[in-house]
């Protein structure tokens, strides 16, 4: 069959696809351009696409071959499932195996915000670090802290497991209230998104982007959290109103930010690259190697499966 990976792969799993189809893999480091991406999935069976691939009914439509789409990612709110269902395509995602790295992450942008760490590190290059000083460059305590989780999934558990390590108290915001077993194991305690925002000293956000999380923290949410307060995004950039968090980032109505997604990916809105109480990452979250190397090697077992007719492991639509 013939398949087409839009990114180049990490690690050794294309060797598999390899191995039993024909292969075209788009072997640069950017992201296909839509053209491109079009022109080549037309004859496909198969294909397997990054998280910055747009895999609406139009690209669906020059693709009357495709039966399988895996997404290199756990979001996937790339894909048009309705649409690939209504055409008998089914379509998977990575989840499991960027828990931890993404975890990790969040936890990096909590210490580099409260402690001013990126701040710090230019002075110091600057050469502009004139003298240690009680008083000096002084950040936020995270140990002992409130952290308020916002989608208490699979990575919001993992985050709330770290925690642990940080003596903080948890409280977190679900759409649907996890099992008392899991409250009680990762010590969070369930609360309404207002009470949250409100008591929280730091805010993650976990939830996949939809309809609903759109523009979630506006204006509005960011009014609602303590001026001590941190916002930490490691999910997708459109839950938050980046116009908005730059207005509160600059007026001090928030203490900082640690973001490693963005609205416009890879733009930034106005102002924000000029505000030093924002951490910016560059969609990191799952960037490491032995994280991207399961995330490749899973994304393969997906669409080998789906395509030798069998449900692959992680199908979102083979209901
Ligand atoms: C995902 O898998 O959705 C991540 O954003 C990729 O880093």
């Amino acid at each position: 069959m013939k398949i087409l990976v839009s990114g180049k792969l990490p690690g050794v799993a294309v060797v598999r696809l390899k191995e039993r189809h024909q292969v075209d893999v788009d072997a640069f480091e950017r992201p296909m351009d839509r053209r491109d991406l079009m022109e080549k999935v037309c004859d496909r069976d198969g294909l397997l696409c990054m998280i910055t691939d747009k895999i609406d009914s139009e690209l669906m439509e020059k693709a009357p071959n495709l039966r399988m789409i895996a997404n290199f990612g756990v979001g996937y709110d790339n894909i048009d499932i309705d649409e690939a269902t209504a055409r008998g395509i089914w379509v998977s995602n990575t989840p499991g195996v960027l828990t931890d790295a993404t975890a990790d992450l969040t936890f990096a942008l909590i210490l580099a915000s409260a402690r001013r760490l990126v701040e710090g590190d230019k002075i110091v290059r600057a050469g502009q670090w004139t003298h240690w000083g009680p008083s000096v460059f002084l950040g936020s305590e995270v140990t002992g802290k409130t952290l308020g989780i916002i989608g208490m999934g699979t990575i919001g558990k993992a985050v709330a497991k770290r925690a642990r390590g940080f003596d903080m108290r948890v409280v977190y915001y679900n759409r649907n209230r996890v099992p008392e077993s899991d409250e009680s194991a990762l010590n969070a305690a369930y609360c309404d998104m207002d009470t949250l925002l409100s008591t929280s000293d730091f805010v993650t956000l976990h939830v996949a982007l939809t309809p609903q999380t759109r523009q979630l923290i506006g204006q509005r949410e960011l009014q609602l959290m303590k001026r001590s307060s941190f916002l930490i995004n490691a999910s997708r950039g459109p839950v938050v109103d980046e116009t908005a968090l730059v207005d509160a980032l600059r007026s001090r109505k928030i203490a900082g930010a640690g973001l490693d997604v963005y609205e416009n990916e890879p733009a930034t809105a106005e102002g924000l690259t000029e505000l030093d109480n924002v951490v910016l990452a560059p969609h990191i979250g799952s960037a490491t190697i032995e994280t991207r190397t399961r995330m490749a090697q899973l994304a393969v077992t997906n669409l080998l499966a789906g395509l030798e007719g069998e449900i692959p492991p992680n199908c979102l639509n083979c209901g």
